[in-house]
């Protein structure tokens, strides 16, 4: 399906695309504007910036913010992540060896371990390190200053976050959906460092079909230059798109395969809901962290699929979508009959 988040292969075609300055950063406008005020003033009072949380759904731009806020503020970057530091030692390593100035990115940063996190409090909130030195009974813990340092933490799911941990971020961000126009613009700009032409049509219809993600945006791009280059296109119009984005199978307001099963086996099954997260992770063969992650934010903002005490349910708006005759509502029906109990429900929502 299409996920946002592993694309080993499109690494290095990434890297590419991936905009180095905030003036190239396109989208995401009073994210961007309340930063240039916050590093304008740092860099002013010759400090570094306070430590930044930057949170949203995968493949919104997370990680190229946290190389864009290192380069505008003329520091270097050390790139870590919360699986990658295994023992307090090995955060204590990296702390030691940062220069004045530095930022540290945290790429997954709920997935610290509670004993690194230990560590990363006083040095975040009062830059210092506990270091032990030697071992046994003659071991004894010093004190280390640190030099100003930012750390820049990402996460796709803040609410994992530990509330001492949230609190020591100075600066909190959340990444939304980009609006269609902002896709469009990075489309175009992607094209053009692809070298292959697309006009505003075609950009535009790659955009829409893109869940208001730039990485999906720029991997739908590049499957749609693929059927454009074999056709003889030398530019990417919005039926060139179409041709191509169908037979990816992924439809007007970008869903795909994995999202329609989803809902539709929703609505046959389990008429409409709620079904358990387990449930929806098992009928569609994808892991729970994607559902949760990938499928289920898109679906919620369109309206497709909504979040209840007791499971998902399919909102109203995904019956016109699939075609589907939704069923009554309560007043229709006169409110006489409480229509939830007459439609297997899951027994394993929660
Ligand atoms: N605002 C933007 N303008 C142009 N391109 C962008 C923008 N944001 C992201 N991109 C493109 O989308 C790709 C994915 O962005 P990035 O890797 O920063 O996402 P992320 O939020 O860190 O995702 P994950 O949660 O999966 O780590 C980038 O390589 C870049 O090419
Ligand atoms: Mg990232």
């Amino acid at each position: 399906m299409l996920q946002a988040n592993a694309w080993p292969e499109d690494g290095s075609f990434d890297l590419s695309l991936r905009p180095r300055r905030l003036g190239e950063f396109i989208g995401q406008e009073k994210l961007k504007s309340k930063l240039q005020i916050y590093i304008q003033a740092a860099q002013q009072r010759s400090e570094a910036l306070d430590h930044v949380l930057l949170y949203g759904p995968p493949g919104l731009g997370k990680t190229t913010l946290a190389h864009i806020i290192a380069s505008e503020m003329g520091s270097t970057i050390h790139v870590t992540s919360g699986p990658a530091i295994e023992r307090a030692g090995d955060l204590v390593g990296i702390l030691t060896n940062l220069e004045p100035g530095s930022v540290l990115f945290i790429d997954e940063i709920h997935r610290l371990n509670r004993l690194v996190e230990e560590v990363l409090y006083p040095a975040m909130e009062d830059r210092k390190v506990d270091l032990m030195i030697g071992k046994g009974p003659a071991a004894r813990s010093i004190r280390l200053d640190l030099p100003h340092f930012t750390v820049v933490g990402a996460t796709t799911r803040k609410g994992l976050l530990t509330g001492p941990l949230r609190d020591r971020f100075g600066i909190d961000e959340h990444f939304a959906y980009y609006e269609p126009e902002a896709l469009t613009e990075i489309v175009s700009r992607s094209a053009g460092i692809l070298g292959y032409a697309i006009d505003p049509t075609g950009a535009g219809e790659i955009a829409r079909r893109s869940r208001g993600t730039p990485r999906i945006a720029n991997r739908l791009l590049r499957r749609v230059r693929d059927f454009a280059q074999i056709d003889g296109a030398t530019v990417i119009t919005a039926s060139a798109a179409d041709r191509a984005l169908a037979t990816l199978e992924v439809d007007a307001v970008g869903l795909d395969r994995i999202d329609r099963l989803l809902l539709r086996l929703m609505i046959e099954r389990f008429g409409g809901g709620p079904v358990g997260l387990d449930t929806l992770a098992a009928i569609t063969g994808e892991d729970v962290g994607t559902i949760e992650d990938v499928v289920e934010p898109y679906l919620m903002q369109l309206g497709f699929l909504q979040r209840t005490p007791r499971g998902r349910v399919v909102g109203r708006m995904a019956y016109g979508h699939l075609g589907i005759a939704p069923p009554p509502t309560a007043e229709s029906a006169g409110g006489l009959f409480d229509l939830s109990s007459d439609t297997p429900s899951d027994p394993g929502a929660s």
